[in-house]
Formats: structure tokens, sequence, C-alpha cells
């Protein structure tokens, strides 16, 4: 099945069906929420007596904790065959299955780059008193494997955080009010329709305009919602019909937002500059000086812009890494010159060169 047939559709069927019909490495971004398996046991009420909606649904239900390994083991390989090489795979659960997937996910070649914990800031109360109130969810954020290159908006994520890098804990509310679908008789369509919220910081955090993200476990369509109001693509798998009803209906509604308002804060690409520009540009000579931070490594700057200390010869870089025993070391903000009494970054003059011949701030 080509994707391009299945862009922006809900396919009411099985999702491991399905993914293993759908194009190898046809989709950029998966976001799954698999059933959970809860295994209530008792009716759970409220302390006025009335009855908890819990998640008793059949599709919930696993025979053994084997069976539903075995299911996970099969949704994670067909999501791994059609999921790009440069793509990522966002995974929700909670204690009762998401150690499980965590575990499948890695023994299947997955590459995990963070845990996400969802706080929950509205979680529904522990009526009995009986344990702590589970108050978050966790979602997996992993790749094919570790080279992989995929998307990270930092800088967008940043924006959205008020200019602070945004860190793995989201305090985000569950689904409830307007967002929240119901049914004829006017009750919850659905028993764990996701957050918009949720779905937004996950597609603005990993997705770009125009890509495709694939949802296995579509339910309401919250993927689907805000992929579309983002103007990214969406795959729908959701083996009960009512909920793709529901689902259709609600992305009917929803128009993209387009032109300015898609765009996002990028890291601007800077024009390369060579530490022998220094020189050609007279900010520094050969046989000057430079050092660390703390004055502590020095080394002799030569004509062709390669520097030498008493342990290594090179490039900024190279030598700087070779002082701290380190793998790797960004010259440019490792090393200082003395400017007068003062010790000045070298970085500074990249950013005068820069802002000299290419205006480039
Ligand atoms: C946890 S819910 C997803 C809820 C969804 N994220 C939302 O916001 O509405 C899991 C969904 O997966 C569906 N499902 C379970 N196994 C499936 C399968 N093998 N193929 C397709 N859908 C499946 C269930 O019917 C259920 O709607």
């Amino acid at each position: 099945m080509k994707i391009k047939d299945v862009k922006d559709t809900i396919i009411n069927a099985d999702s491991i069906d399905i993914m293993n019909q759908l194009e190898e490495k046809s989709v950029d971004v998966i976001f799954a929420d698999p059933p959970y398996n809860m295994q209530l046991g008792d009716t759970l009420l409220r302390p006025d007596n009335t009855v908890v909606n819990g998640v008793d649904e059949e599709w919930d239900s696993f025979e053994s904790l084997a069976a539903y390994d075995e299911y996970t083991k099969k949704w994670l390989s067909a999501a791994k065959r059609v999921l790009k090489d440069d793509g990522c795979l966002w995974v929700i659960g909670s204690y009762h299955n998401i150690f499980r997937v965590g575990y499948i996910l890695q023994n299947l070649g997955f590459w995990i780059l963070n845990d996400v914990i969802w706080n929950k800031t509205n979680p529904m109360p522990n009526f009995k008193g009986t344990r702590f109130t589970n108050a978050h969810e966790t979602l997996i954020w992993a790749i094919k494997n570790p080279k992989a290159k995929y998307t990270f908006n930092y800088e967008a994520m940043k924006a959205l955080n008020d200019e602070t890098q945004m860190r793995s804990i989201w305090e985000l509310p569950i689904c409830t009010g307007k967002e929240r679908l119901k049914n004829e008789d006017g009750e919850k369509l659905h028993p764990t329709q996701k957050p918009e919220a949720l779905l937004y910081r996950i597609l603005l955090a990993s997705t770009k305009p125009g890509d495709v993200v694939l949802d296995p476990f579509f339910g309401t369509g919250t993927t689907g919602a805000v992929a579309k109001k983002l103007g990214r693509h969406y795959v729908g798998i959701e083996r009960d019909p009512s909920y793709v009803e529901g689902a259709r209906e609600r992305l009917n509604n929803i128009s993209p937002i387009e032109g300015t308002a898609i765009e996002f804060t990028c890291k601007k690409k800077m024009p390369r500059v060579p530490f022998g520009a220094v020189l050609e540009h007279g900010m520094l000579q050969p046989g000057d000086i430079l050092t660390d931070a703390k004055g502590k490594h020095s080394a002799v700057i030569r004509s062709d812009g390669s520097i030498k200390s008493d342990c290594a010869e090179g490039s900024i870089h190279q030598v700087g890494a070779a002082e701290q025993n380190a793998a790797a070391c960004n010259g440019w903000e490792y090393w200082y010159y003395k400017n007068g009494r003062k010790l000045v970054c070298i970085d500074e003059l990249r950013r005068q060169i820069r802002t000299e011949m290419y205006g480039a701030e």
C-alpha cells in the first residue's frame, strides 16, 4: 500500500495488518497510544457511591501478560518496518504497561532518546486511599538506531517554554470539557482520549510541516486533529467503527493553520568561519597565546591557523579536546586571548567576522 494513497485518512482495521501492508520506511513519526492492559478488577466507586468510569473495554483486555507482550512485539516490529530510518517513535503508557513496552522496544533495536513524564494537573484521585494518586503517564521517545538524524525542534520547544530549555516533565491537564468527544447519550465516547495539548507539544517538537504522522491506535483521532491543525499529514488506524466515526467528524471540523502561522523558531544556520580568518583579519597574530577560561592550559598560534600546546598540535578544536582529555571540543568556545588585562573568548572574534562579512548577528 502506497503511503500517498492513505495520507490524511483513517483506516478502520487492525493496525498490525495495515502497518505490515504499508510501504516500508514511509512515515516520519509514529505516535502510539496502545492498550494499557489495565486489568481492572472490581467496580470502583467514588465516596458518593457513583461508579468510576474506568477502562474496561474489550480492546484493553489480554488473557495474560505473555499475550500482551506478544501483541506488543508484533505491533512494534510492524511500526519499525514502516518508519523511515531518520524517523522517530513515541509511545505513551502507564505503570501497567510502559516498562514492558520499553523492554520490548529496546530488544527490537530501538534507541531511547527520552522518557517524558506527563504530570497530570487534574488527575483522578485515589478514591479508596489505598495508594498514591496515580498522577502521571510516561512517554518513550525513540529512534531506529543511535545514528538516526531525527527531527528535534529544540529552539521551538524553548520558545514554547518562555525561552527556557524544555524539560522532560510536562505539566498538562487531562482531556476535559468541550474537547472531550461524547456519544448520543452525552457520555464519553472514548475512555482514554488524550488531550490535544500533549500531541501539540509532541508534534511541534519532532515533526516538520508536511511530515507524515502515523497513529496505529487512533481512538478519537487526537493525533490527526493536531497534525492537521499544524499542517502535518496523518494516517490513523483504528479497529472500532464508533471511534472511527467520531474521529472523522472531529477531523472534518479542523482547518489547518497556514502561512506565517505555521512557521516556528529554528536555529539560524550561521556561515562557517575557519580560525585562520582571525589571522587574515589581523585580529590575532601568529605567535599570540591562547588559554582556556581559567588560564590553566595554553597554546601558541601558528601561521596557518593551527595551534600548538605542550601536549598536542592541530586545530583549535583538536588541541582543546586533547588538553581536556575529551573526545571533542568546540575550540571557539574553549579558547581565550588576552585583551589588555581581560581574557576574551575567541568566539567574540568569530562573531565580529560574521557581522563584517555576512551581516549576520
Ligand atoms: C488507548 S486508546 C487510544 C486513544 C487515542 N489516543 C485518543 O486520543 O483518542 C487505544 C485505541 O486502540 C484501538 N486498538 C486496539 N488494538 C488495536 C488494533 N490492533 N488495531 C487498531 N486499533 C486498535 C482501540 O480500539 C482504542 O481506541
